[in-house]
């Protein structure tokens, strides 16, 4: 197939343009500024534009790319700069894939278990309802800008991820650190669920959606087992063989990281993969200890 991919420097997207030309498939890379070599098209997701060559032939579109989330403390600014570059970005890429003559077959959009927001011990597949507040609101307009897609024909699959767990990106790299040191420890309560992915699971549930006919819709991409900051915490320092005495209280994580501590780190959100089960996916990571083990080589 041909796949068209941006934020493909990414986290997520650096793994699957590999495993996609691994499998066999030719890749091109929607860049911003210059498209540097044959497998890059230029687009501009603020400006709207989108080189016409890059979607000619295309099968399938694979849509990642979106201001860092937790980057940089949560400014008003910088709020704004996450909402915008996925709306944008988003809208811009839509145009162009309904404009495409043929259009690609299929748009696998990423969105975010942010979607349901701050929900206690409630169990969430893909049927709950969407939460209150930024991360929600943003996920909402996010995967809203997808539809136009879906009127047009597009098979789309919105693949709410949850935290992707790899030591080369994402939370769990800014973890290792003092959790190496020693200095890792239960945050807030312990009590919030936290809803995780491995990052190559992750990848092969994108494989998955490009190439699974049934599938369209929202659909969570997160492991089967869920756990709570408490049970995260412990894992890691035992896959680490580091003790994990040091708690930070939830006033101490609102001061070092503002109002990203609220939405990111204690909020619970546990979710679970109900369209991807149903549809027959098997995990090589769906247990917590098993993906540590995996990514960190323990
Ligand atoms: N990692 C996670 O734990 C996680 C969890 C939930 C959801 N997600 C979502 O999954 C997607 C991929 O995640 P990731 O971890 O691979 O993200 P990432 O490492 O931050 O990469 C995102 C890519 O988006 C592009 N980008 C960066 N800033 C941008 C901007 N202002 N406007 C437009 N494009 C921009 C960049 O690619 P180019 O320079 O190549 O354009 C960047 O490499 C993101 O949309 C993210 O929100 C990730």
């Amino acid at each position: 197939m041909n796949v068209a991919v941006t934020g493909s420097s990414g986290l997520v997207g650096t793994k699957l343009v590999a495993a996609l030309r691994g499998a066999g498939d030719a890749v091109r890379r929607l860049v911003r500024g210059d498209a540097r070599n044959e497998d890059s098209f230029a687009w501009d997701p603020a400006g709207g534009s989108v080189d016409p060559a890059a979607l000619a032939g295309v099968d399938a579109v694979v849509h990642l790319a979106g201001e860092g989330i937790a980057n940089k403390r949560w400014s008003e600014a910088q709020m704004a700069r996450i909402r915008d570059s996925r709306l944008q970005g988003t809208r811009t890429l839509v145009r162009a894939i309904v404009a495409a003559d043929p259009r690609p077959r299929v748009l696998v959009s990423a969105s975010a278990i942010g979607y349901y927001g701050d929900r206690g011990d409630a169990v969430l597949d893909e049927s709950a309802g969407g939460g209150s507040g930024f991360l929600p609101d943003v996920c909402r307009a996010w995967e809203a800008e997808t539809k136009a897609a879906a009127d047009a024909g597009v098979r789309v699959v919105r693949v709410r991820i949850g935290v992707v767990l790899s030591p080369e990106g994402g939370a769990l790299a800014k973890m290792l650190t003092p959790f190496k040191l020693g200095a890792g420890g239960v945050l807030g309560s312990g009590k919030q669920y936290m809803s995780w992915i491995d990052l190559d699971d992750l990848v092969r549930i994108i494989q998955f959606a490009i190439t699974t006919d049934s599938l369209s819709g929202a659909v969570n991409g997160v492991a089967p087992t869920p756990v709570t900051n408490r049970e995260f915490t412990k894992t890691l320092g035992g896959v680490l063989k580091r003790p994990t005495i040091f708690p930070m209280p939830a006033f101490a994580a609102r001061a070092a990281f503002g109002k990203m501590a609220e939405d990111l780190l204690l909020a619970s959100t546990r979710v679970v993969p109900k369209r991807l089960a149903d549809a027959g996916f098997s995990f090589a990571y769906p247990s917590l200890e098993g993906c540590l083990r995996h990514q960190l080589g323990r």
